[in-house]
């Protein structure tokens, strides 16, 4: 006979796994459960940055406040925070405090960037996956894997160059940023190339390259050109040019040569900048 209370359980737990898949939970990430809404306490050591002997220098952010939020309090909140960071730890310990960017609810890490501090290289992605959340570093998942290939393929180490993100924390099953929340991410994401002060800036994929140059058009439009990044606190217009970002390649392999051709561009511009 069949027990109609089972029946209905299995109805149960399959609606509520398909509600689960449906909005971006699907994995576990973790063996144990976890309170993410519990308030989070810095790491004992937060900073995985190498601090190079000029990041001493004007250390000024002591212990930044989190300002009360309304509907555009986080942007507020954003611009003043990371404006007071003179130093990578800084704004790290910046992000860290900052609570108006509600993808940090659902992740488990922060991911703020991994590299050389005195990079002649900064790349932006698009945001955090699983491997990325987990680990708390940009880029170490199958899509970090590639892009060492294509930097090795111009003759540039992983610690030749540094890494960050449009967003700084992982959105929930891998989706991508909405505009509002690369909005949010954008000073820390600014402040951040003011004080790497790159040679060259390349975005990864069209949502890096769209927020960070401005432009409407899709990566396939952006790419292959070069463009000048600017805030009122670089010293000089940074050239940039966006590549298609490494997840889309491992998806289209067919576009490697492209990737190659832009790669090469970047190699060309670097080599340029050590003759004059
Ligand atoms: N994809 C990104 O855009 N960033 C990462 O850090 C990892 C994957």
């Amino acid at each position: 006979m069949v027990n109609q209370s089972n029946v209905s359980k299995k109805i149960q737990m399959r609606a509520s796994i398909e509600w689960h898949q449906l909005v971006g939970v699907n994995e576990a990430i973790a063996p144990t459960p976890q309170n993410r809404l519990a308030v989070k306490q810095p790491p004992a050591d937060p900073i995985p940055l190498q601090p190079s002997p000029s990041d001493h220098t004007h250390e000024v952010l002591a212990s930044p406040k989190t300002l009360p939020r309304s509907s555009d309090q986080p942007k507020k909140s954003a611009i003043e925070l990371a404006a007071t960071a003179n130093t990578l730890s800084a704004l790290r310990r910046s992000l860290e405090s900052f609570e108006g960017c509600t993808l940090m609810k659902t992740a488990t890490n922060l991911v703020f960037a991994d590299g050389q501090i005195g990079s002649k290289i900064l790349f932006i992605g698009e945001a955090p996956g699983a491997e990325e959340d987990r680990e708390g570093v940009p880029f170490v998942g199958p899509s970090g894997r590639l892009l060492d290939k294509m930097l090795a393929s111009i003759e540039l180490r992983r610690s030749d160059v540094m890494i960050s993100n449009l967003v700084f924390w992982r959105p929930p099953g891998n989706r991508t940023p909405t505009q509002q929340e690369a909005a949010i991410c954008m000073p820390f994401v600014e402040r951040l190339i003011e004080l790497v002060s790159p040679q060259i800036l390349v975005p990864l994929g069209g949502p890096a390259a769209k927020s960070l140059l401005g432009q409407t058009q899709g990566i396939g439009r952006l790419r292959g050109k070069w463009y000048n990044f600017e805030t009122s606190r670089t010293p000089y217009p940074i050239p940039s040019t966006p590549i298609f970002h490494p997840a889309y390649l491992l998806r289209t392999p067919m576009q490697k040569r492209t990737a190659w051709s832009d790669l090469r561009l970047i190699r060309n511009k670097l080599n340029s900048a050590q003759h004059t």
